[in-house]
């Protein structure tokens, strides 16, 4: 049992970490412990030039440093033979300010020969604290319409555009995104799908760059083609987690999950 002294008072962690999850308070946006005292709330706010100060310096620094570590990503990324050396160089990548405040790495995950390559977001709440993608309430639903259509996710590999949970499940910049793709990229050249199925916008803007919305590209064929030449089959289709609040639009990724099967079977050796 630790105790905490802050300004003269004894806090009882465990306590304090007990009352937060009663609150809903279920993860920290950062390992720097913060606390407000009366002092800090009424210390006058900086004046406006040294904001402006702040606000012109800011972007420089990022963009600089984000060059940098993305170009090392690209790097190292390369070096990677096969799925697990790809694994330990993410463990121990720390160019992404998301894997602070993640509990878990998520790889992807299944068949490393795999026909299929399914691309989600970013873990959720449930593989962050499991370790595997597409576990909790998503991963259900991917199951059932799996099942539906007669798709093993044995014969899946399963991934997402980002290994680490965005804090609060928040949307990740595009900075996060640019850092993060060089190993979904090589984990695409590694296993050389014959086709790939993207979940969600994110997922479809972060492989296949294109400008147009999930909505009006969902259900098209398009094609990603490797460094080492080979042509992938892409469709796109809504996240699970739309489906999840937008109930109504199942039929659509029924219907594309069966473009999926239809064209497996065409292309079967
Ligand atoms: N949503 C995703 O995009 N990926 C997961 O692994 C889980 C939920």
């Amino acid at each position: 049992m630790y105790n905490l002294v802050v300004m003269d008072k004894q806090i009882n962690i465990q306590e304090a970490l007990d009352w937060y999850l009663w609150a809903g308070v279920d993860e920290t946006c950062s390992d720097l412990l913060c606390l407000t005292n009366s002092e800090e709330i009424n210390r006058p706010a900086p004046a406006t030039a040294a904001v402006e100060r702040i606000a012109e310096v800011k972007p420089a620094i990022s963009v600089q440093s984000f060059a940098v570590v993305s170009k090392n990503a690209r790097e190292i990324c390369a070096k990677a033979q096969n799925l697990q050396e790809l694994r330990d160089i993410m463990l121990n990548f720390e160019g992404c300010n998301l894997k602070k405040t993640a509990a878990s790495t998520v790889f992807g995950d299944g068949a490393d020969k795999a026909r299929v390559m399914l691309i989600g977001e970013a873990p959720g709440a449930d593989e962050d604290r499991i370790g595997k993608p597409f576990v909790g309430r998503c991963g259900k639903l991917l199951d059932k319409m799996f099942k539906a259509v007669q798709l093993e996710r044995s014969e899946c590999y399963i991934t997402n555009v980002l290994p680490w949970r965005p804090p609060g499940n928040r949307t990740p910049t595009d900075d996060e995104i640019a850092v993060c793709l060089p190993f979904l990229k090589r984990q695409i050249e590694l296993i050389e799908p014959d086709f790939i199925l993207l979940l969600g916008g994110i997922s479809l803007k972060s492989v296949m760059d294109v400008a147009d919305s999930i909505s009006r590209t969902r259900g098209k064929w398009l094609e990603y083609n490797t460094n080492s030449g080979k042509s992938i089959k892409v469709l796109a289709t809504y996240h699970p987690s739309y489906l999840l609040r937008s109930t109504a639009q199942k039929s659509k990724v029924w219907a594309d999950l069966l473009r999926l099967k239809i064209k497996m079977k065409e292309t079967a050796e």
